[in-house]
């Protein structure tokens, strides 16, 4: 019964569809000047990883707020961190007869179907923060300079640890975390911090005791918490028994609050176990709070209202004709193309300058932070 009523029901948008479609002339090849005018006022969907970080929700509320300045409407969508979700989240969309799709992807390979099908409904798709692979039909990606995100939490151990300047020599022990595997952004954070930290562990001023430097030996699944706090936990009791650890390369907030809570109930953070360097990305307000309380050490601010801004343009610029501004058309090969890509520069933010950058570049208000 529920299926005979979803069937009918899909005939019903589809033919509603059609209709919408036939009205805006979308459905014929290229389109007229007339259907570019009315490119305004159609609806773009948009679909985000999960909510379980805040920072996806700026930036879901972002790119709407953007996309409704220029004249759209807009279908947001979260796929709870599950890949098949949002496969059917998009699936839907297009069904709804979206004009366009900014995606970021949760499983970087699960998208080349539902992309098919997008493409066949002439639909262009840019891809949002974090690169799809292995499908032609991706017009554009919108990021940061990933790789630099990478050098900036490397760099940030090398100076803090004084390593950088040369006043310390260490050895230091040091332990490393890398992102979700599926997700294209990880390798370039990692190869970028690794870039940095690799010449300081060749030359053992930086240790790192659990042995575990292979980026698959170090990757969190879904940037979990909770898993790094689990990793972190058994590198604890397997390779700190009598050693300190000094320094932690966390790709993420949300997983250095994992890696935070695990160092903290071995009794880091007492006088006598100062809390390691603890790097971390996206400047949320959790990761802020602990930076200001003394607890993470750093985290790499990306302005995720710049992101969006970037990505409603795109969108409006290829509705409407017109090419896209782009400043990277070499780096983002995603196995079917290399993706014409705009990338934003990140910060790196402490408890030096988050005033200056999080609350007088308006990100955040004091009363956020409190
Ligand atoms: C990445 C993104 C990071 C962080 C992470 C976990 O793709 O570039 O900024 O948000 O996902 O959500």
């Amino acid at each position: 019964m529920r299926n005979r009523r979803a069937a009918l029901a899909a005939v019903a948008t589809a033919a509603s569809l059609a209709l919408a479609l036939s009205a805006c002339g979308q459905n014929s090849e290229g389109g007229s000047k007339d259907d570019k005018k009315d490119a305004k006022g159609s609806t773009v969907g948009i679909a985000m990883p999960t909510k379980s970080s805040e920072r996806w929700i700026a930036d879901g509320n972002n790119v709407v707020k953007d996309l409704k300045s220029k004249g759209y409407k807009t279908k947001l969508v979260f796929g709870e961190d599950d890949p098949d979700t949002q496969v059917s989240q998009i699936e839907n969309m297009i069904t709804q007869g979206v004009s366009a799709l900014i995606v970021a992807a949760i499983d970087n390979k699960s998208l080349d179907n539902v992309l098919q099908q997008a493409a066949d409904a002439k639909i262009p798709v840019i891809a949002y923060d974090r690169l799809i692979l292995d499908t032609k039909n991706v017009d554009y990606y919108a990021s940061f300079d990933n790789e630099k995100v990478g050098e900036l939490q490397g760099n940030y151990i090398l100076e803090k640890l004084g390593l950088k300047d040369g006043s310390k020599k260490g050895p230091f022990n040091i332990e490393l975390f890398a992102g979700s595997n599926d997700d294209n952004n990880t390798k370039y954070f990692f190869n970028g911090a690794m870039n940095v930290l690799k010449p300081y562990m060749d030359k053992k001023q930086l240790v790192v005791k659990s042995g575990q430097t292979a980026m698959n030996q170090v990757t969190t699944l879904r940037w979990d918490g909770g898993t790094a706090q689990k990793r972190m936990d058994d590198i604890l009791t397997s390779s700190y028994k009598s050693d300190r650890v000094d320094a932690v390369l966390s790709p993420y907030d949300g997983i250095s609050i994992g890696i935070l809570s695990s160092l903290k109930s071995d009794d880091y953070g007492s006088a006598s176990k100062p809390l390691p360097v603890v790097t971390g990305q996206d400047a949320e307000v959790a990761s802020v709070k602990s930076i200001i309380a003394g607890e993470q050490t750093q985290t790499v601010y990306k302005d995720t209202r710049k992101l969006a801004d970037v990505a409603a343009g795109m969108v409006d610029d290829v509705l409407n004709d017109k090419k896209p501004e782009v400043n990277d058309s070499k780096t983002y090969d995603n196995g079917a193309k290399v993706v014409p890509a705009y990338l934003l520069q990140p910060v790196s933010v402490d408890k030096s300058n988050y005033q200056q950058v999080l609350i007088d570049g308006g990100y955040y208000t004091e009363a956020d932070l409190k």
